[in-house]
């Protein structure tokens, strides 16, 4: 197969992390005979910098002519803690999802069972976890008219969502559910928001055209506490966009890190492959960031092309430089490893699956 790949590696630990992901993409296209296209654009806080644009054109048009995006993270300090800045770095990804209309971001969430001991939750209630987070991307108040008042004191965000935009993202949950254990939870917060009552409104509908699933509802606050106190009741879940922002993370802590997670965000004619975890401003440079969650993104980004095996491949080497403890800090390993030890040994695991030919690198 032949794939263009726009890279866009960002800020803080975004360019170590997606070089880790470029190059196990190589691995792949060598192992099994694919022509892998690389080309990088700016974004985020290192494009403010260089173009005074957080997404500037030449970036949007190479996205729009590439078959994928693979995305490293963005976000810098020196604009978290200024409220006043015009132009920041999230705009750019944020103005990104809506022009290639990536609707839906798709955050698989499961526990990997070399690392059940590493979570700081109990192993009895994450073994066997495995939930697929749907969260609307590109509605909500992510994007509805926000609002301060000449004087600077007061301030609103609109949240807005027509039933187009949950009737898209809703079919995707509910025939992703049909492949899993057939269970899509919306979660919401219905007794408080009308963009809630609408969402059950329109959920309950579609969900007749999906009789083999079964849907059920819960409120985003006991959502929250259920996904810590039962994570194995949970199959997909369905979510407007800040509600899956927020419980995304919450989520990442049944892993054991964050730095494990990948996501895909998709629309009708594009897909971008992002890690859940931010820029890290604190570890870059450092080679200290886990690079799986990246290398994940590689395998969603084939698994979207339909090439499973090689996906299953990525898969089975992370699982072994787990279960070998070949990790980075943030997984709290007796030794730990750098960005690019952790990201070479995946490779070379993909590269002599007979594990006689691996290379010891220590
Ligand atoms: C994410 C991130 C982004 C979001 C930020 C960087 C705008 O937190 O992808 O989860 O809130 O969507
Ligand atoms: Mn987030």
């Amino acid at each position: 197969m032949k794939l263009k790949i726009a890279v866009l590696p960002g800020d803080g630990i975004g360019p170590e992390v997606t070089k880790q992901a470029v190059a196990i993409l190589k691995v792949i296209g060598e192992v099994y005979h694919h022509s892998f296209e690389f080309e990088e654009a700016l974004v985020g806080a290192i494009a403010i910098d260089k173009t005074n644009d957080p997404l500037p054109e030449a970036t949007l048009e190479l996205c729009k002519k590439s078959d994928a995006v693979l995305f490293g993270a963005i976000g810098d300090p020196k604009y978290d803690n200024n409220p006043d800045a015009k132009v920041r770095p999230e705009q750019g990804l944020l103005k990104l999802r809506k022009e290639l209309g990536l609707f839906a971001n798709i955050r698989p969430i499961k526990a990997f069972d070399s690392l059940i001991e590493k979570s700081p939750l109990k192993t009895s209630i994450i073994e066997g976890t495995n939930m697929v987070i749907y969260r609307e991307l590109t509605g909500g108040i992510y994007f509805g008219e926000r609002k301060l008042s000449d004087d600077g004191t007061t301030a609103s965000d609109l949240c807005e969502y027509s039933q187009f935009e949950i009737e898209r993202i809703a079919h995707l949950a509910f025939k992703a559910a049909q492949t899993r254990n057939k269970r899509v939870t919306l979660v919401d917060k219905a007794n408080v928001l009308e963009t809630s009552r609408l969402w059950r409104r329109v959920v309950t509908q579609l969900a007749k055209e999906y009789p083999d699933v079964t849907l059920d509802f819960l409120f985003v606050d006991n959502a929250a506490m259920q996904m810590i106190l039962n994570p194995r009741q949970f199959d997909v879940i369905l979510t407007e966009n800040m509600f899956g922002d927020i419980i995304s993370d919450e989520g990442s802590v049944i892993g054991g890190s964050i730095g494990l997670l990948a996501s895909a965000s998709v629309g009708n004619e594009n897909a971008l492959f992002e890690p859940i975890h931010g820029s890290y401003p604190q570890a870059k440079g450092k080679n200290i960031a886990n690079p799986i969650a990246a290398i994940l993104c590689a395998a969603m980004l084939l698994e979207h092309f339909g090439l499973k095996e090689e996906a299953k491949a990525i898969h089975k080497a992370v699982e072994q430089s787990l279960e070998n403890n070949i990790v980075t800090p943030d997984l709290n390993s007796v030794r730990s490893f750098g960005t690019d030890y952790v990201g070479s040994v995946i490779a070379n695991y993909i590269l002599n699956t007979d594990d006689s030919n691996y290379v010891n690198y220590e």
